[in-house]
């Protein structure tokens, strides 16, 4: 019973004391966030995991995330991953190999004016081929600054690995649509509109499959039928849906606008399900929605659970690490290049 599992993961907390720190991400079920020494979203995460001494650090997300926090934290630290299968879909959909493939060809058309940033939903591996080509991690709460960063170094940009993030991201700073070519990795190609000279930006082909939930017509539909309801997404949704939207913005601005909206505002937000939730739940004063009525859970981010929690406490207290993330050597080294950037 999960009454039960509850008093184990509290007892066990509580024999760790201070050698124990546990980070969680917005999207994690309530059941996971009641341990949660700190909630955040990626950027903040990052920071505070760069910031901490404790021991142990159990990372209530996942496993881009445990990454990062163990390229950012010292050899005698653990991050550990409750669940190992607690992936990101859009992380996966680019791999190294792939990636450095694309770099060589984009350098044969465009010499050495492109510069790669990541999104920090992707694998160290891939930070690390971003640090040492001269860019910078991004998460959804800097991009703006970081993609007009990295377009003051060099002509055009390499965003991996979500096109909606780089895509709603350029159009923000002004970068007309047409300018933009997208990467497909399957394919190996580059699909553009333009002239290659004219690219300023090149989008890799990855996607959120838990955003890219959100349509159109569901905007379309709540406009028509509620036009006083304010709509806002995270700006992994495509940019037709960030377009007619009101706001986007990262999990920290999504919660950040509710908290400081008036008391019988009428809200739709688009992002994952838990969040949407537990939002729902903090403020029965304001009236708030899923964007799409049936709501959007995230699976990887959701094998998090007590159970997994517990477990991992539990093995502590024995004096066993289970799952730990350990990022090698000379990955970290070059992803903290990406990273430092852009912290
Ligand atoms: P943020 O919390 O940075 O907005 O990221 C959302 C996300 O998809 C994490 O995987
Ligand atoms: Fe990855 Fe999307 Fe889940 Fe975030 S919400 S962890 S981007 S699949």
């Amino acid at each position: 019973p999960s009454n039960e599992l509850h008093e184990r993961a509290q007892r066990a907390k509580k024999l760790l004391g201070e050698r124990l720190y546990i980070l969680g991400h917005h999207y994690q079920k309530d059941e996971v966030i009641a341990f949660a020494d700190v909630t955040g979203d990626s950027l903040q995460l990052s920071q505070i995991a760069a910031k901490q001494t404790a021991d142990y650090i159990i990372f209530c997300g996942v496993h881009f995330m445990a990454e990062t926090a163990d390229i950012l934290t010292t050899p005698n630290q653990a991050v550990i991953l409750p669940d190992m299968r607690a992936g990101c879909s859009m992380a996966d959909m680019a791999n190294i190999d792939q990636t450095e493939r694309a770099w060589v060809e984009l350098q044969s058309y465009f010499g050495d004016t492109i510069i790669p940033l990541t999104y920090v939903n992707s694998t160290a591996a891939i930070k690390a081929f971003v640090g040492r080509n001269g860019g910078a991690t991004v998460t959804s709460s800097n991009a703006e600054e970081m993609v007009a960063w990295a377009l003051s170094q060099k002509e055009r940009m390499l965003f991996l690995p979500d096109q909606h993030l780089g895509r709603n991201t350029a159009v923000k700073l002004g970068i007309p649509l047409e300018t933009m070519a997208i990467w497909d990795p399957i394919k190996h190609k580059l699909e553009l509109e333009c002239a290659l000279e004219d690219v300023r930006v090149i989008l890799w082909k990855g996607h959120c499959s838990v955003h890219m939930n959100f349509l159109p017509k569901h905007v379309a539909n709540l406009r028509e039928k509620e036009p006083d309801r304010k709509i806002l997404v995270h700006p992994e949704c495509t940019y037709e849906v960030v377009a007619a939207s009101d706001y986007a913005g990262s999990t920290k601005y999504i919660i950040d606008m509710i908290a400081a909206s008036e008391v019988g505002s009428k809200w739709a937000i688009g992002t994952e399900m838990n969040l949407v939730n537990r939002l729902i739940a903090t403020y029965p004063d304001r009236d708030i929605v899923s964007l799409n009525p049936f709501m959007c859970p995230c699976l990887t981010m959701n094998r998090i659970d007590l159970p997994h929690l517990t477990w991992a406490l539990e093995e502590l207290v024995e004096g066993r690490i289970i799952n730990q993330i350990s990022v090698d050597e000379k990955t970290a080294e070059e992803a903290i290049m990406a990273l430092e950037k852009m912290l």
